[in-house]
């Protein structure tokens, strides 16, 4: 089960934009081609009609983030559920298999993309994510798990996951960037960090078995380059994919 530390929340009479109507545009990304389910025109009509605002700020339903936010707050106000356990889950099938810490970072950190952000091309999102604060290897690891996912590596230990066939139907073939980015990784140094983030990665979610995350503190103490301002309010060149995940849904 979910492990959370208490959550604050404010009420919504707190909030920035008080006593008006506050309304979540969906991201313009899961509206592509959705037409008929775009509420763009009535939510703008309803601001107009009625008076009601665009969300910006803290949303009520969400736990209010720490103001210097560590990456384990992400992990427990604002990641999925599932991303959540699977995330610890494979991090800790490293750690039990004795696993360098490069390598149970990179098993913690693979779907971060996935947390609260965004799903398309995860790999490659995720490795910028965290490309400041970890080391170039650990980043290069989760980048290229994406591809590797992808293709068997029998000898490493590594069959192509059951659950794909289930997902993406019997007959997909991953695209031409991903067998490029497949061969390219093969013939790289860091292989096997990349390829044992697949080995460990869990392909069929386990419900009932709950890992801690306070048990990876110090490995992430060790290498994980925690901002002293916090994620989100660094300055960094990826600054604004963590406050996006701290207010999600800010019309812009
Ligand atoms: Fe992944
Ligand atoms: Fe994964």
């Amino acid at each position: 089960m979910r492990n959370r530390k208490p959550a604050t929340y404010v009420a919504a009479d707190q909030c920035p934009q008080a006593g008006r109507e506050r309304m979540i545009m969906p991201q313009p990304i899961s509206l592509v081609g959705a037409q008929a389910r775009n509420p763009e025109r009535s939510l703008l009509r309803h601001m107009r009609d009625d008076g009601a605002v665009f969300m910006m700020g803290q949303n009520p339903d969400l736990p209010v983030m720490p103001d210097r936010p560590t990456l384990l707050d992400f992990f427990h106000y604002r990641f999925s559920d599932i991303a959540f356990m699977h995330l610890l889950q494979c991090a800790k099938l490293a750690l039990q298999a004795g696993q360098p810490d490069k390598v149970v970072l990179a098993c913690l950190l693979h779907d971060v993309a996935n947390g609260a952000l965004i799903r398309v091309d995860h790999g490659y999102w995720g490795a910028q994510m965290i490309a400041p604060y970890v080391s170039e290897e650990i980043s290069w690891a989760v980048k290229y798990h994406q591809a590797l996912r992808y293709f068997a590596d029998e000898a490493a230990g590594f069959s192509y996951p059951e659950a794909y066939v289930q997902f993406f139907g019997p007959d997909f073939t991953p695209p031409e960037y991903l067998c490029d980015a497949h061969e390219e990784a093969r013939r790289h140094r860091w292989y096997m960090t990349s390829r044992l983030i697949t080995i460990y990665d869990i392909y069929s979610f386990q419900d009932d078995w709950s890992v801690d995350p306070a048990e990876f503190t110090d490995v992430i103490g060790r290498h994980f380059r925690q901002p002293e301002a916090g994620l989100g309010f660094d300055n960094s060149p990826v600054a604004h994919m963590w406050r996006s995940m701290i207010w999600p849904h800010n019309f812009l």
